[in-house]
């Protein structure tokens, strides 16, 4: 048997790990147990491969792959984003797409227009940030939440949230719009920087056959 060194991959609990299950099952690295959704069991290993999966919070996707417990992470750009961890990001997967927004009541478009000091409730303190503070050039006060923000406006926490918004129905259901698009998200692969040096070619070829199938979905998807 090999006794190549495994490969970590950590991948994003839920949807995220799925899809990304699918696209290795098309480049034929078909992972089987993992799809169990009654199974509680954290990690698994494809010996053929010499691979090894484990199924983490997003958040904590990047950290696992910064300090180099995983060789190679998948995650949310806007976990990527706001982490602001050391690693390379390598390969955009072309689904998980959605948008960063700031939304609220239509009526706080006038406090964005005239750069008033409003509050923010956001699950992405540094994005929020970056975009008012970097981009705006707008004080704002932001408050961080950890989920449900769009509660913020409606109970009088804060004037907007800056929230993804995917299909659009939590605002609708909300009564709160879309005030400005801050960017557009997608899950992404991240690589740690000296597996990047260590595995240069185990990992360059598994990035190569994983672009060349999204390539092959989104021709199909069209
Ligand atoms: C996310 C996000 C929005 C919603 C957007 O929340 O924070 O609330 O999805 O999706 P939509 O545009 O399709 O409605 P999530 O489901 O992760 O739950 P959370 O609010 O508890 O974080």
């Amino acid at each position: 048997m090999s006794e190549e060194r495994y490969l970590t991959v950590a991948l994003t609990k839920g949807r995220l790990a799925e899809r990304t299950l699918d696209l290795f099952e098309e480049i034929g690295y078909p992972m089987e147990e993992m799809k169990d959704k009654k199974s509680r069991r954290l990690i698994f290993t494809d010996e053929e491969h010499r691979l090894r999966f484990f199924l983490a919070k997003g958040p904590d996707v990047p950290t696992y792959v910064e300090y180099g417990a995983a060789d190679i992470g998948v995650a949310g750009e806007d976990i990527i984003l706001e982490e602001k961890r050391r690693v390379y990001e390598v390969l955009d997967l072309g689904f998980g797409r959605c948008r960063m927004c700031v939304a609220g009541p239509a009526s706080a478009g006038e406090l964005l227009k005239h750069h008033e000091m409003i509050r923010v409730a956001s699950k992405y303190p540094n994005i929020a940030r970056d975009y008012f503070y970097n981009e705006k050039q707008q004080t704002v006060d932001i408050i961080k939440l950890n989920g449900s923000v769009e509660l913020g406006p409606i109970v009088g926490l804060s004037d907007v949230i800056v929230d993804i918004v995917e299909t659009g129905s939590t605002l609708r259901e909300n009564g709160l719009v879309i005030l400005e698009e801050v960017c557009p998200l997608s899950a992404r692969m991240i690589v740690n920087q000296v597996s990047m040096q260590m595995e240069t070619e185990r990992i360059r070829s598994l990035i190569l056959k994983l672009r060349e199938q999204v390539q092959k979905d989104a021709a199909r998807e069209k």
